[in-house]
């Protein structure tokens, strides 16, 4: 079973009906987190197998844990851990009109917002780090972001990835604090940002801040649309894509590609999906009620056709 505390998986049932089509297929969790969608893929498997990828060194640990004796069979296991972005599927030759169904689960797990030293939440003071891939990443931190981009990159950020309207404000108040000390908390940017905005809308403001520069660091938005590209490379006829999305930035990625790619957009090309939800499913009430973490999910679903 999956670690339950890591992670509460969103949407589970609504996931399965949609992307379970063939119990010896080959399946893709894009965005492992703590394994739950997962383990509940692999207990939908006959012959199959469950290729898994997460970025973050914890997801994977965790992944470990939880699929152990699935993995100690060795070369009969139906699970295979990858530590590194979903993108990576896309070189993989063996994979080429290969997969029945790819699922990515965007966004932060739990356990990223709530392990105070990931520097995920302004809830707590930490460094400012923010990347899926931790310390053993060596891509630039928030923190680095924020010391090395100009006032307009800074505001361009905040407006474009958090879609936050006092972003030149903000993006002011940051360069004008750090030329008397570098801003290397998550501590320091709150108690800036706080300054900004009224104290009612403190805590909007603040969210939106920090999924802007999570945005930014991990470059979320081009790996979706890398991704997303050549999923119809990767899906065998009939396979399936499921897409959960947290935030309108990425479902209007989602959207575009998947009726581009069905031959719905403006460009002439030939339909290589079939979309299976015209609108997007939402969770249940009582899904809601129970995780409040669902609440803004929103899935897509398309076939390979
Ligand atoms: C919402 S959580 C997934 C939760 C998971 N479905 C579960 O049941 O626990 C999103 C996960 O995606 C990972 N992630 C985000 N972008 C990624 C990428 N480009 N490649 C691989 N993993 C990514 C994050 O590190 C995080 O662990």
């Amino acid at each position: 079973m999956a670690e339950r505390h890591y992670h509460e998986p969103v949407m589970v049932r609504e996931t399965l009906a949609l992307l379970l089509t063939d119990p010896d297929g080959i399946y893709l969790d894009g965005t492992l987190g703590g394994g739950g969608h997962a383990a509940a893929i692999l207990d939908g498997l006959r012959e199959g197998k469950l290729i898994g990828f997460d970025r973050d060194p914890d997801a994977i640990a965790a992944c470990r844990g939880a699929f152990g004796e699935e993995l100690a069979r060795g070369e009969r296991s139906r699970v295979e851990l990858v530590h590194g972005s979903y993108v990576l599927a896309c070189s993989r030759e063996e994979l080429r009109g290969q997969v029945q169904g790819i699922l990515l689960d965007l966004g932060v797990s739990s356990h990223q917002l709530d392990e105070p030293s990931r520097g995920f939440s302004y809830r707590f003071d930490a460094p400012l780090d923010l990347r899926f891939g931790g310390e053993a990443s060596n891509e630039p931190t928030a923190a680095e972001l924020l010391a090395s981009l100009d006032e307009r990159a800074i505001a361009d950020i905040l407006y474009r990835y958090g879609e936050e309207r006092s972003s030149r404000r903000i993006a002011r108040a940051i360069v004008a604090a750090r030329r008397h000390a570098p801003i290397r908390t998550t501590g320091q940017l709150r108690a800036i940002v706080e300054r900004c905005v009224h104290p009612r809308q403190r805590t909007d403001v603040l969210s939106r801040v920090f999924q802007a520069l999570r945005i930014a660091v991990n470059r979320e938005l081009e790996e979706l649309e890398r991704f997303l590209s050549c999923v119809p490379s990767l899906l065998c006829r009939g396979g399936r894509i499921v897409v959960i999305t947290y935030h309108s930035l990425e479902d209007r990625i989602v959207k575009h590609s998947l009726r581009e790619m069905a031959g719905k957009a403006q460009s002439q090309q030939s339909p290589l999906l079939r979309i299976l939800t015209p609108k997007p499913l939402r969770p249940q009430p009582e899904e809601i009620a129970r995780n409040r973490r669902a609440r803004s999910a929103k899935l897509r679903a398309a076939e390979r056709v």
